[in-house]
C-alpha cells in the first residue's frame, strides 16, 4: 500500500510559503548598526530598550519609537505556536507535538508557516520558541518546549529559529535559563551544577546561537539565587560563553533592578511600565530610571550603546529595515478593534498545521485493528475530548485557553493562540474522513457512564478520548496553578476508558495530552489501540483521522517518558525556595536507564503501520578531524510505505561519568515497503564531548564509546563499539 509520503507533501507546501531573502550575517548587521546608534543620545538608546508599558500599545510589548535618527516601535508579540491575541491566524500545532514529529524538516517549516503569520500582522520579534526542559512531568508550560531530552531539544530549537528568522521575524529562545516549573516562578530558585547546566540546560541555547537566534528572553526564576534577568553568571556564559550577539530581553515584569539587569547583561526591558504610573504592574526598572543611572555613575553609557547596537543588528540582520514587516496589524488588548482585513492563514498554512499534527502523532500501541478500514461500518466516539465546544472561543469563560471543556488542541496561558477559530475536533474530523456509510454514535457527557457503556456497546468500535491540560500560573484549573496536581487524566477520563472498555471488545484510547498521564486501564484485553495525539493545534480532528485511517503511516515518537507511576521520575516539583536539580545529569530517560526502573512507554518509542528492519551498522573513526561517522541500512519489510526515525544514542566511556546512554543523532527517514535506505550520522566534536569543569571546556573523554542504533532508548537494535 503506498501511503503519501509527509516529505513528499511537505515538498508542496515548501512551494506554496514565499520566502524572504536571506538575512545578513552579524558583522554586516553590526556594521549596519554602528552608525546609526552612534547618533542617538542617552535618551534615545534607552527608549530603544525600554517597553511602552502593559495593555497600551498594539503588540504584548512594543518598544519605544525614536526619530531623528529614526528606528521603528518594534513589535514583540507571543507566543511559540502562533500569534497570540489575533483573528484569523493559524493556532499551530504545539512545541512538544512539533518535538514528537523527530523531523527536522517539518520543525523547520513550523517556524516558517508561524513567521510568515507574524511577519503579516506587522510582528518583528517573536516570542519563541520555548526551549525549557520536562524536567517533571507535572510542569505547567513543558508543553510548549520540546520534552526531556538536550539534543532533541536542540535539534527543535536550531531548526524552528531557523525557519522563523528565514521569514525576516527575530526568534526569541526563552527562557533563560532553567525555568521548568510554574510553582513560585517569581520567588524560587533553580540550582544547578555546572557540568549538568552545560550538557542539559545551556544546550538548547547553544545550538539556538549557532542558528543565529537574534533574541533571548530572561527567566521569572532565580538562578542560584540571584534573579535570572540580572544573573551576572548565567547571562555571561549566553553572551562571553556562546557568543550570543542579539538582544536579550526580560520576560513581562521578570526585571528587579535598574542596575544590576543592565550591568550584568540583559538589553530590553518589557514591557517597561514607566510611561504608565497608573498600572498596577508598574516596577519601572529601566527607562528613565536608567537614564538615571548612567548619570549617576552606577551604568556606564557604553553598556547602553551596546544594548541599543544589539536591538538594532537584529532588526538589520532580519533586513526589517528594507520594509518586510508591515504596519502592525495587531490590538492586542482590544480585540473588537482588531484589523481584520489581513487574513494572514493560508490554505498552505492550513494543510502543514494537519501534516505536522499528524506527523506528531505518536502510535503507542497497536494489535492491528488500526489502520481503520472499509470494513468497520459502525463508530462509537466517547468523551468530552473527541468535541468542539463554544467555550474554546470564548475570550471571557475561556481567557487564554484556561479550560478544559472539550477536545484539547493546546495548553493554557501565554503559549497560546487565543481564537483558535475553527478547530476541527476530532469527532468532525473522523466523520468527514469516515464516509456516509459507517454510522456513528456519540457521548459527550464524562460523569453519564451509563451512556457511555451503552454508546460503547452500540458500534464495532469505540473510539474513547481523554485529556490532560496544564498551563501558566496567572490561571488555575481545576484546582492546577498552572502545574498539573497529578498525572491522572482529566474530567473522569480513566473512568470512561474503562467503561468503554468493559462495554466493547475493540476499544481505541486517544489521547490529547501535555504530558505523561498514568494509565491504569492499559492492560484492559479490550484495548487494542493507544494513540498518543499531543496538543495537535486546529486541525487536531483531520490530522487524527489521517492517521487512524492510515491515509499518513503514524511517525511520531514520544519526547519524553512514560512512567508506570508517577513516583518513578527522577525529579518533582520543587515546592520551596530552592529548587535542587538534584538528580544532575539524570534527566528523563537517563534516570530510567540508571536505575534500571522500566517505563511503561520509553523515550523515542511510537509504531508505525509497518516494521522496519536495521542491518551493517558501520562505526568509522578519523581521528584528525574528530569526526566519527556511522551508517546503517534500515528496510521497510511490511506492506506500508513509511517513516522510520532512527535514533543514535551514545555509551560514553566508563570514566567519562555519563548516564547509560544519551541522544546524539536521530534521522525520520521515508522508505517505500520492500524498499531499503543507508542512514548516515556523522558524531562531531559537539555529540563527543562532555563538559569538563576543570578546564572549563568540551572535552572528548578517551576510552571505548558505544554507538547503540534503535527505534527507541529502549529498542536497541545494533551496536558497535569505537576508541577516541
Ligand atoms: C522617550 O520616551 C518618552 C515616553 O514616550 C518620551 O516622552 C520621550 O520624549 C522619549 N525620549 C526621546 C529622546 O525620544
Ligand atoms: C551555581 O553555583 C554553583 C556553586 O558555586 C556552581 O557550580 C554552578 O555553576 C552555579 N550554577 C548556575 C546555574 O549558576
Ligand atoms: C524608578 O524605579 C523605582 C523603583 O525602583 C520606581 O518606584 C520609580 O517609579 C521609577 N521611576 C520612574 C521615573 O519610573
Ligand atoms: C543611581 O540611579 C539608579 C536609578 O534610579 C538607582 O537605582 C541607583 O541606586 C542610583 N545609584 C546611586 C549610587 O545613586
Ligand atoms: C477574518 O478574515 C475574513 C476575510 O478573509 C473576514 O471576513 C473576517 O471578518 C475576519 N475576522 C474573523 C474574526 O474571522
Ligand atoms: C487529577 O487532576 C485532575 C485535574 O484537576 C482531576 O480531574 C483528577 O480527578 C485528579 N486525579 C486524582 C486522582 O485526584
Amino acid at each position: 500500500m503506498h501511503l503519501c509520503s509527509i516529505a513528499f507533501s511537505s515538498l508542496l507546501i515548501v512551494q506554496g510559503l514565499s520566502l524572504v531573502a536571506a538575512q545578513r550575517s552579524w558583522e554586516e548587521a553590526y556594521s549596519l548598526a554602528r552608525p546609526l546608534i552612534d547618533q542617538m543620545s542617552l535618551e534615545q538608546k534607552v527608549n530603544m530598550t525600554t517597553g511602552m508599558g502593559w495593555t497600551i500599545t498594539p503588540c504584548v510589548g512594543n518598544s519605544h519609537p525614536i526619530t531623528n535618527p529614526d528606528f521603528p516601535s518594534m513589535c514583540y508579540q507571543d507566543s511559540p505556536l502562533g500569534v497570540r491575541m489575533a483573528h484569523n491566524v493559524t493556532a499551530w500545532p504545539a512545541g512538544i507535538t512539533a518535538a514528537a514529529t523527530f523531523d527536522r524538516r517539518i520543525l523547520n517549516l513550523r517556524g516558517v508557516g508561524m513567521a510568515q503569520e507574524f511577519r503579516e500582522k506587522g510582528v518583528h520579534v517573536q516570542l519563541g520558541p520555548a526551549i525549557n526542559f520536562m524536567r517533571t512531568p507535572q510542569g505547567g508550560r513543558g508543553f510548549e518546549s520540546f520534552g526531556e531530552d538536550p539534543f532533541l531539544t536542540g535539534a527543535c530549537a536550531s531548526e524552528t529559529v531557523i525557519g522563523i528568522q528565514s521569514q525576516g521575524v527575530i526568534a526569541t529562545a526563552k527562557h533563560f535559563i532553567l525555568n521548568d516549573q510554574e510553582l513560585n516562578r517569581n520567588t524560587a530558585s533553580s540550582n544547578v551544577d555546572d557540568r549538568t547546566l552545560h550538557e542539559i540546560y545551556l544546550w538548547p541555547f547553544a545550538r539556538a546561537v549557532e542558528s543565529g537566534c537574534a533574541g533571548v528572553m530572561c527567566a521569572y526564576n532565580l538562578v542560584n539565587g540571584s534573579h535570572a534577568c540580572e544573573d551576572k553568571h548565567t547571562l555571561s556564559l549566553l553572551k562571553n560563553e556562546l557568543g550570543f550577539q542579539g538582544f536579550v530581553t526580560s520576560d513581562w515584569w521578570a526585571t528587579h533592578s535598574t542596575v544590576e539587569s543592565a550591568n550584568h547583561g540583559m538589553d530590553v526591558d518589557m514591557p517597561g511600565n514607566d510611561m504608565n504610573q497608573d498600572d498596577p504592574y508598574s516596577s519601572s526598572f529601566w527607562g528613565r530610571n536608567l537614564t538615571k543611572a548612567v548619570k549617576n555613575g552606577s551604568v556606564d553609557e557604553t553598556r547602553v550603546t551596546d544594548m541599543a547596537l544589539r536591538v538594532a543588528a537584529a532588526y538589520f540582520k532580519m533586513k526589517q529595515d528594507t520594509g518586510i514587516i508591515p504596519e502592525t496589524k495587531l490590538n492586542s488588548f482590544d480585540l473588537t478593534k482588531v484589523d481584520d482585513s489581513v487574513n494572514v492563514k493560508t490554505p498552505q498554512h492550513t494543510r502543514l498545521a494537519r501534516a505536522i499534527a499528524a506527523a506528531g502523532t505518536v502510535l503507542l500501541a497497536n494489535d492491528g485493528i488500526l489502520p481503520l478500514t472499509r470494513h468497520d461500518t459502525s463508530l462509537s466516539i466517547i468523551g468530552s475530548d473527541a468535541f468542539m465546544s463554544p467555550l474554546l472561543n470564548d475570550p471571557e469563560k475561556c481567557s487564554d485557553f484556561g479550560c478544559d471543556p472539550a477536545t484539547l488542541i493546546q495548553g493554557w496561558g501565554s503559549g497560546t493562540v487565543t481564537f483558535a477559530d475553527p478547530i476541527i475536533a476530532p469527532y468532525q474530523g473522523l466523520k468527514e474522513r469516515a464516509g456516509s456509510h459507517v454510522k456513528f454514535e456519540t457521548a459527550r457527557d464524562n460523569w453519564d457512564l451509563d451512556a457511555v457503556a451503552k454508546t460503547a456497546a452500540a458500534s464495532d468500535i469505540a473510539i474513547v478520548f481523554a485529556n490532560a491540560d496544564s498551563g501558566e500560573e496567572y490561571l488555575t484549573v481545576d484546582g492546577n496553578k498552572g502545574d498539573r496536581n497529578n498525572l491522572t487524566l482529566w474530567n473522569n477520563g480513566d473512568a470512561i476508558i474503562t467503561t468503554t472498555a468493559n462495554n466493547n471488545k475493540n476499544t481505541i484510547v486517544v489521547i490529547h495530552s501535555v504530558g505523561a498521564v498514568t494509565m491504569p486501564w492499559i492492560d484492559h484485553p479490550n484495548i487494542k489501540a493507544v494513540v498518543w495525539a499531543n496538543l495537535p493545534g486546529e486541525q487536531s480532528g483531520h490530522a487524527l483521522a489521517d492517521v487512524m485511517f492510515g491515509d499518513i503511516n503514524p511517525s511520531g515518537r514520544l519526547p519524553y517518558t512514560i512512567a508506570k507511576k508517577a513516583e518513578d521520575y527522577g525529579a518533582v516539583i520543587g515546592t520551596g525556595s530552592n529548587i535542587d536539580y538534584t538528580e544532575k545529569l539524570l534527566l528523563g530517560y537517563r534516570w530510567f536507564d540508571e536505575h534500571k526502573i522500566d517505563p511503561l512507554f520509553p523515550f523515542g518509542h511510537g509504531l508505525s503501520y509497518t516494521t522496519f528492519l536495521y542491518n551493517d551498522l558501520e562505526v568509522h573513526t578519523h581521528r584528525a578531524s574528530e569526526v566519527v561517522s556511522v551508517s546503517v541500512h534500515v528496510t521497510n519489510v511490511g506492506h506500508f510505505d513509511g517513516h522510520e526515525v532512527v535514533q543514535l544514542y551514545l555509551d560514553f566511556p566508563d570514566n567519562a561519568g555519563e548516564p547509560p546512554k544519551v541522544l546524539r543523532g536521530f534521522d525520520k527517514i521515508y522508505i517505500r515497503a520492500g524498499m531499503n535506505r543507508k542512514v548516515h550520522f556523522d558524531l562531531t566534536k559537539t555529540e563527543l564531548s562532555i563538559w569538563d569543569t576543570d578546564s572549563q571546556q568540551w572535552v572528548i573523554p578517551s576510552g571505548t564509546f558505544r554507538v547503540m542504533i534503535g527505534a527507541s532508548s529502549r529498542d536497541i537494535r545494533a551496536v558497535r563499539s569505537f576508541r577516541m
